[in-house]
């Protein structure tokens, strides 16, 4: 295989195709870099690249800002984002590096909170601009189909990336892969006549062969919350929920039927969540009281924010 044709055909369509526009890819800040990669994690890109990234940016302009927060302040502005360990290993990231900087060796920022082996080299190679590979879904997609690999251990994928990376400008071919990943290379129905590695892969005749799908196995929860308010206040309490941890959320209450409010659905990570408020007068558990008008201070969950919209 002709490995510097490719390259060069792939830089190619990447100056003609490429999503240039993304702001972090116009960031010479290794923070921002950092930032957009915990939020894409688990984040629409054009939802984080529209609302969340400026946002959250605007608030926290570097890590030292960062550091400074409170953690249910930095909960408070990643409401709505979800997994919220994200936000909490932010913080914890943030305390740990605010004074040295964030490491430029891969091994060291994998040592950090929130930080894994993807999230390691995105940093190094879109931040840092070193000649280390990424794999992520997308890249191990086009990989997995341009060499022919079928039900091979993420290991052996980023050893095909160290062997294919262009060490001519390594940071735009990552960013390439990416974007061909996501554009063309597509889990069904990928374009390959449109693909500028089409003459040289070797999956092209049944690129499926290469895409074991992962069906996402949802779980039924069902969750029952008490409501009370007195003077203008509500009651409510730290989650204990692993899902919600650090959140605030309506005390969790066993269901009385004669005191059943309403109820709603909510999709969250992998469950599809019933939620079920009931009217509520004592608590056996210790609660906190917050003013309605100060609910937008605290962090609250997308499903906590429905359940009092509902109210
Ligand atoms: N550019 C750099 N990292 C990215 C990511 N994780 N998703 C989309 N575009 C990116």
């Amino acid at each position: 295989m002709n490995c510097q044709k490719n390259h060069q055909s792939l830089l190619h369509w990447y100056d003609g195709f490429g999503r240039h526009e993304l702001p972090w890819r116009n960031s010479s800040d290794v923070y921002h870099v950092y930032i957009s990669e915990i939020m894409l994690q688990q984040t629409q890109v054009s939802r984080v690249q529209e609302y969340f990234y400026p946002n959250f940016l605007e608030k926290y302009p570097c890590l030292e800002k960062l550091s400074q927060a409170s953690i249910d302040e930095v909960l408070v502005n990643w409401s709505g984002l979800g997994y919220y360990s994200r936000a909490r290993n932010l913080h914890k990231t943030a305390k740990l590096t605010a004074k040295s900087g964030l490491p430029t060796i891969q091994k060291e920022l994998e040592k950090l909170p929130g930080i894994g082996r993807y999230t390691a080299s995105a940093i190094c190679s879109f931040g840092y601009k070193q000649p280390v590979s990424v794999v992520d879904t997308n890249i191990a997609r086009v990989l997995k189909r341009f060499f022919a690999l079928s039900e091979v251990k993420d290991k052996v994928v980023w050893e095909y990336a160290n062997s294919f990376l262009n060490h001519n400008d390594p940071t735009h071919h990552n960013l390439a892969l990416m974007d061909l990943g996501s554009l063309i290379c597509t889990p069904k129905d990928p374009k390959c006549d449109e693909c500028p590695l089409t003459n040289s892969c070797k999956g092209k005749s049944d690129p499926t062969k290469y895409t074991q799908t992962k069906k996402t196995q949802y779980e039924n929860l069902e969750l029952f919350y008490g409501v009370c308010i007195e003077n203008s206040k509500i009651a409510v309490q730290k989650s204990t929920n692993k899902l919600y941890h650090g959140m605030y959320e309506l005390p969790v209450v066993d269901p009385i039927e004669e005191d059943f409010l309403g109820s709603f659905k909510h999709s969250y990570t992998k469950y599809r969540i019933t939620v079920s408020l009931y009217k509520v007068e004592n608590f056996i558990e210790e609660v906190e009281w917050v003013e309605l008008e100060k609910l937008s201070q605290i962090p609250l969950s997308s499903m906590m924010k429905k359940a009092l919209k509902l109210l």
